[in-house]
């Protein structure tokens, strides 16, 4: 991950995709909206090719050219490092295979993506978009996390940002903590909650989004093409969202340093994907 990018220029809509996951057929379905493919920029908050189709993703997504702003998230972090022999392993048993799909190109390609940008929105001014938190690509905050822990993880903006866009938790949300709105766009291709493709639309308002499609056709898509050997549990499980958003949070939450939260069992989120997100 490297630095964080400005973008000039003055947008009027800006469709922001996170934690797609190499999930083809929802990234497909997002790609098909109107006001995806009218918006001036495509923001991809990270996370994009972990998952079973990492080199379809990622080729579909840089055939839309110059139009699409690429940031890193820790998955595609961790399938660099693993490529790279900087890691040996990946807790989440589809990140192997997913780093072993990729050409050297695209290792490359993901290794280069910085980890946060900016850019203007008219009716939102100064946006920030980043992965996990400005600061980090892993960390956790969620909808319901202290204020304290917001402060903690906002500190050191520059003033100008009134509006900052993560993913990585796979929920959507809108919240305003400490004078800056804080927009989670949810996951394409692996949601909590409920199913169908999350996304937003930016400018000049928020809108968070999401897109149906045929689940059952893509989970005996991703069964038929993807060669890792739990696919169609894996599929039916994220595609489907079985995960519970309470689940989710209940899972999450002692990793934004609340103490009190009940830890549950991993297996509430999806038995061999403990990791998520
Ligand atoms: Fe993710």
């Amino acid at each position: 991950m490297n630095g964080m990018r400005q973008v000039p220029g003055v947008h009027e809509r800006v469709a922001v995709l996170s934690d797609i996951h190499g999930v083809l057929p929802a990234l497909e379905a997002v790609l098909a909206e109107p006001d995806v493919q009218a918006a001036d920029r495509l923001v991809v908050t990270g996370d994009i090719a972990a998952g079973p189709q990492p080199g379809e993703v990622l080729d579909l997504l840089r055939a839309q050219g110059g139009k699409v702003l690429w940031l890193s998230g820790n998955a595609d972090r961790e399938l660099v490092e693993y490529r790279r022999g900087e890691r040996t392993g990946i807790p989440d048993p589809i990140a192997p295979l997913a780093a072993e799909a990729l050409t050297g190109d695209q290792v490359e390609f993901l290794a280069a993506l910085p980890g946060s940008l900016t850019l203007q929105v008219r009716g939102l001014g100064e946006v920030l978009f980043c992965h996990a938190t400005p600061r980090d690509d892993e960390e956790v905050v969620l909808v319901d996390s202290r204020s304290a822990r917001w402060a903690e993880v906002l500190t050191g903006l520059a003033p100008g940002i009134g509006t900052v866009v993560c993913g990585h938790t796979h929920m959507p949300y809108i919240r305003l903590t400490h004078g800056r709105l804080v927009v989670n766009p949810g996951s394409v291709g692996m949601p909590y909650g409920r199913p169908g493709a999350h996304w937003c639309l930016l400018g000049p308002g928020t809108d968070l989004r999401v897109t149906p499609y045929d689940v059952d056709a893509a989970v005996a898509r991703l069964t038929a093409e993807c060669g890792f050997p739990g696919i169609a549990e894996w599929a039916d499980h994220f595609l489907n969202a079985r995960a519970t958003d309470t689940e989710a949070l209940e899972l999450f939450g002692h990793r934004d340093g609340r103490g009190e939260a009940r830890r549950v069992s991993r297996s509430a989120i999806f038995e061999e994907t403990p990791s998520w997100p």
